[in-house]
């Protein structure tokens, strides 16, 4: 029997990731706020995934995933019932970008240098155990991702040993060697590398690139 997630956002990562999970096995619930939407979930995920609210989304998953616009998140976790994140892995794909636009392709971010939107999300939530992943590549680049044979890093980090073992296996699963940066306050530094990622693409139209950590 398929491991349940639920994945609170329906944008293109939402979809992106419940295929990648669809095709290894889990069984997954896609949520969105938007009611009229559903439908179209449907068609986007084939008819494999089942579609409802982020509350169900929350319900179903065992592993919940929330991919929602940076400046939704803690709204959209509110929406899902933070009773129904207690003691799950929640992976937290989430970038916190501003409403304000990029300066010379550079991203602006809502919080500052000694914060991240997951610490946010781990108060809001401490009875969750956020992990996060899946931040710094686009999505193009989520699921099983072709880069000559070598392997992108995803750059994880979170509270919870268990909880970034799921993920771990997880990202195993989707073609990643994982870089674990240690607790919550990791995402401090994780999060700004989705600004790195998307310089070459705001300045030259380049999207088509992973981070790699080199180690000796
Ligand atoms: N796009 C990428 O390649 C990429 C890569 C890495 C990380 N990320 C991060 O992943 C997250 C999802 O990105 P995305 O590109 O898939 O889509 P997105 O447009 O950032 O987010 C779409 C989701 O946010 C929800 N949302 C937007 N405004 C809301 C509001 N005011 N209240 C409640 N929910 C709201 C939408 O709700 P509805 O379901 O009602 O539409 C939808 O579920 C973002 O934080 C982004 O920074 C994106």
């Amino acid at each position: 029997m398929g491991i349940k997630v639920g994945i609170i956002g329906s944008g293109i990562v939402g979809q992106t990731l419940a295929k990648g999970f669809l095709k290894h096995g889990y069984h997954v619930t896609i949520g969105t706020n938007t009611a009229s939407k559903r439908e179209e979930l449907r068609s986007k995920t084939d008819g494999k995934a089942a579609v409802g609210s982020f509350e169900d989304a929350a319900k179903f998953g065992e592993i919940v995933v929330v991919a929602t616009k940076g400046t939704a998140a803690e709204a959209a976790l509110k929406a899902a019932g933070i009773t129904n994140l207690k003691g799950k892995t929640v992976v937290d794909t989430t970038n916190p970008i501003a409403d304000a636009p990029p300066v010379n392709g550079v991203l602006q971010y809502f919080t500052s240098q000694n914060d991240s939107l997951m610490e946010r999300l781990q108060a809001l939530a401490p009875e969750a155990h956020f992990v996060k992943a899946f931040s710094c590549v686009g999505n193009a680049f989520m699921v099983n991702p072709d880069f000559n044979g070598v392997k992108p890093t995803m750059f994880i980090c979170g509270n919870d040993d268990g909880a970034k073992g799921a993920v771990k296996t997880i990202l195993d699963q989707f073609g990643f060697e994982v870089a674990d940066m240690g607790k919550a306050e990791g995402a401090r530094a994780i999060e700004p590398l989705c600004i790195l990622w998307c310089i070459p693409g705001f300045l030259t139209n380049s999207w088509s690139h992973a981070f790699k950590l080199l180690k000796r």
